[in-house]
């Protein structure tokens, strides 16, 4: 896809093309007393306030393509939200129809935020074990059944971020790329909560690309770290948007992949609490997991290191929940 290109004086012909472009920030309160920096990209500043408006973009385009995605034809994605915000946003510019699956466990902003940019959203049912804000590998299973049967019924275009290359494409062209400019070429690490995988798939391939010492960490649930072949032993964590105990993610390389962390509900909650009093910057709880580990990086093995975090979504997706007390 090219880049973007606003008109002589500045106007963008839609706003796909304000997608991207995130600031990078330093959090230089919250490593005050650590030995290295952490900078932060602000995904939460894209139109649908996540990082996926970049995948929802490539996804669309790349499948128009190359002809998967036909004129007019109805667009479906399974979602924690953020996904399904971000192609309700693309599909809504490109007049194409958009069905949303989602478990009843994610925050109900998403779903109405869904609603609201024109997508149809199709609710589904957790299992009876689980817990509302919990949303498990099981309720994911259950939401994937009822997207493959609405898109048999429908005959419609699987944006899947499971399984598209198109998903890390978008961090490979762009994310990885913005971090290394932003950066001056300075960071020497990068840690990445893992729900899809697309991001860390991505980010990590530009930066070893770019420079092979770049060290990259998965970042999981503690107790749902299947990728680092742990058992799972809480599945119903709270860490929304990743953490769905699959070990079997098609878009991971597993030789970018230095090393694994885990991040308990109380780290990634806390963090989150911090980066929003103490830096002024109100994101979501995968954001808060991503800024724990990166923190724990630098009070262990990567003491005076220049840490890369996303920050993947916004705090104004879980004002429905116990994240802002
Ligand atoms: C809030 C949030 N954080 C993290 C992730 C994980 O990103 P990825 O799917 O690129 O691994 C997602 C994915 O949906 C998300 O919505």
């Amino acid at each position: 896809m090219p880049a973007p290109t606003p008109t002589a004086n500045g106007v963008l012909p839609s706003v796909l093309d304000a997608i991207g472009d995130t600031p990078l920030v330093s959090l230089e309160r919250i490593t005050r007393s650590l030995d290295g920096r952490i900078l932060a990209k602000l995904e939460y500043l894209n139109p649908g306030f996540s990082k996926k408006d970049r995948i929802a973009r490539q996804l669309i385009e790349d499948a128009e393509a190359n002809g998967s995605l036909r004129p007019g034809q109805t667009v479906i994605e399974l979602t924690s939200g953020n996904t399904g915000t971000g192609l309700a946003i693309v599909c809504g510019v490109k007049g194409y129809p958009f069905v949303a699956v989602m478990s009843r466990g994610n925050s109900v902003e998403r779903a109405r935020m869904m609603a609201a940019l024109g997508a149809e959203v199709a609710l589904v049912d957790q299992l009876p074990e689980s817990t509302p804000g919990q949303v498990s590998g099981g309720d994911l299973e259950l939401v994937e059944a009822a997207a493959q049967r609405i898109a048999a019924e429908r005959g419609a275009f699987r944006a899947d971020q499971f399984r598209l290359a198109s998903n890390a494409r978008a961090h490979y062209l762009y994310t990885g790329p913005e971090i290394l400019r932003q950066s001056g070429q300075s960071i020497d690490v990068f840690c990445d909560f893992v729900g899809s995988g697309g991001s860390f798939a991505g980010c990590a391939a530009a930066f070893k690309e770019h420079r092979p010492s770049i060290k990259c960490f998965v970042i999981e649930p503690a107790g749902a770290a299947v990728l680092a072949g742990e058992p799972l032993t809480r599945p119903d964590h709270r860490i929304q948007g990743g953490g769905y105990s699959k070990p079997d993610l098609v878009l991971l390389r597993r030789e970018h992949v230095d090393g694994y962390l885990q991040v308990t509900d109380d780290a990634a909650l806390s963090m989150a609490r911090r980066l929003a009093r103490e830096e002024g910057i109100f994101a979501g709880f995968s954001s808060g997991a991503n800024v724990a580990a990166a923190v724990r990086l630098l009070e262990t093995t990567c003491r005076g290191a220049t840490v890369a975090v996303l920050l993947p979504d916004s705090g104004l997706k879980y004002l429905s929940t116990d994240l802002w007390p």
